[in-house]
């Protein structure tokens, strides 16, 4: 499948066009035309005007993306006027099969052409290719989020945001056996690279990350505000194997004994590595606060800590979204907790996934065939996104009418034990 040439969507190229735009791939072999994309991008997520350096390191590693802009090319600008790229990135899926998902990125809409239907032709177009390569679902993170549902996306995992008093809470877990130590990290990037896949190999939400998305979290990238500030703690267990390690920076206070630290990321491969990991974050010295974000639902601090309202969650939000392009190939991907049959009738407004389709499963493994038997359960395709990583969520949605039928078997049968997690932004 060579997602990097596939051509433009015809689709969306000829709706651009009647309003005077132009959808094309930007060649990430030229550094003008991809540097004058990357501007647009940083400028659509209102970042600052990248310097030099930092255009050459998104170019190193950004250009096996498959990268699309949209121009006007009735003004004189360099930068094209809407952006998106997109990569086959494998989402780790009940039973922990990676299944390889059109992952997009880099939505941006210049201001001056908003709500002219660029980002419908780009997400359309980014749709119907992925469909057209038989790639079995889409997927995103959204800064907003009430805009990718009208596409068939729907909210698949959750992440927490916490909030420690250190002063106010004392580590209350096991003893932590291993080994902790600083590190450089230009020197531990590799090593660090090998814990992030066997962490994003080990949990239903994941997703398994190219060199950009691996040094975001190990180090940081050039222009990054805080890069002088970094630090990066290595666990390693007790036989010296690499399991984890924490990024994060410390920001200063009036009174010096009330540092807040703000974790980058929190990379924990095994159980010992994660409460290790905690019991070194909640033990600083010279530290009030520690923030950390994109955790799972179903983080186990409160357990670790002596009071647990020292340890506030201060955000829960909708994280990966999930669009399926495929029912019969992401629904035999995943395992299940639990064996049954239904009739799931799924509709889709874009007409890539609709159909009737019989789900068996039996000893976990599903299979899945189109077939004419009376449903027994209906649902827009956003809706089957939403449960497709085994998070709770069949009976909200049921409650709201966007899934009909045995709303109560559905649920039953593809919620898991264990809530999905994606614990990065892509
Ligand atoms: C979000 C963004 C990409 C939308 O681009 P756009 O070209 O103006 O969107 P379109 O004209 O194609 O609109 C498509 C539909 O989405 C709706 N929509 C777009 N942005 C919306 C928003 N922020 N809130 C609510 N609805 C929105 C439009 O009203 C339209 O609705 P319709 O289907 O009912 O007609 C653009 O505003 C942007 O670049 N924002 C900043 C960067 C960003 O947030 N990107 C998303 C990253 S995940």
């Amino acid at each position: 499948m060579d997602y990097l040439t596939q051509p433009i969507d015809p689709t969306s190229a000829s709706d651009l066009e009647a309003g005077g735009l132009r959808l094309t791939l930007v060649d990430t072999a030229d550094p003008a035309a991809f540097d004058g994309w990357i501007r647009a991008d940083f400028r659509g997520f209102h970042g600052e005007r990248p310097k030099d350096e930092v255009l050459e390191e998104a170019r190193g590693y950004l250009g096996g993306r498959r990268t699309t802009g949209v121009y006007d090319d009735a003004i004189p600008a360099r930068e094209p006027v809407g952006t998106v790229n997109s990569w086959v990135a494998p989402l780790t899926v009940p039973g922990g099969e990676r299944v390889g998902s059109w992952a997009i990125s880099s939505v941006t809409v210049a201001p001056t052409h908003r709500r002219r239907g660029i980002a419908r032709a780009l997400l359309g177009g980014e749709l119907r290719t992925a469909h057209a390569l038989g790639v079995p679902l889409a997927i995103l993170t959204v800064s907003e989020s009430v805009i990718y549902g009208r596409w068939g996306f729907g909210p698949a995992t959750f992440a927490t945001a916490w909030n420690v008093d250190t002063k106010r809470v004392r580590w209350a877990g096991a003893e932590t056996p291993g080994r902790l130590s600083f590190a450089e990290p230009e020197e531990y990037r590799e090593t660090g690279e090998r814990v992030l896949d066997a962490v994003m190999a080990g949990r239903p939400g994941e997703i398994g990350l190219e060199p950009y998305l691996a040094h975001r979290l190990i180090g940081p990238l050039k222009g990054s505000s805080d890069a002088d500030k970094y630090r990066l703690v290595r666990y390693d267990s007790p036989s010296g194997e690499p399991e984890g390690f924490v990024s994060y920076v410390v920001k200063g206070d009036d009174d010096f004994t009330r540092h807040t630290v703000e974790v980058n990321y929190l990379a924990a491969a095994t159980d010992e590595a994660l409460t290790a990991l905690w019991r070194y974050l909640l033990d600083l010295d010279l530290v009030a606060t520690v923030k950390v974000w994109t955790r799972g639902v179903d983080e186990p601090l409160p357990a670790l800590v002596s009071d647990i309202r020292g340890a506030r969650v201060t955000d829960l939000e909708d994280h990966l979204w999930v669009r399926i392009l495929d029912v019969p190939a992401a629904l035999q991907a995943r395992t299940y907790e639990r064996d049954g049959s239904l009739v799931l009738h799924v509709t889709d407004d874009l007409g890539l996934a609709a159909g009737r389709f019989r789900l068996t499963v039996a000893d976990g493994r599903a299979e899945v065939a189109p077939t004419d038997d009376a449903a027994d359960v209906t649902l827009p395709v956003a809706s089957l996104g939403s449960v497709y990583l085994g998070h709770d969520l069949a009976r909200g949605l049921g409650l709201a009418g966007r899934i009909q039928g045995d709303v109560g078997a559905l649920g039953r049968l593809f919620r898991t034990a264990v809530p999905p997690r994606l614990s990065t932004w892509f």
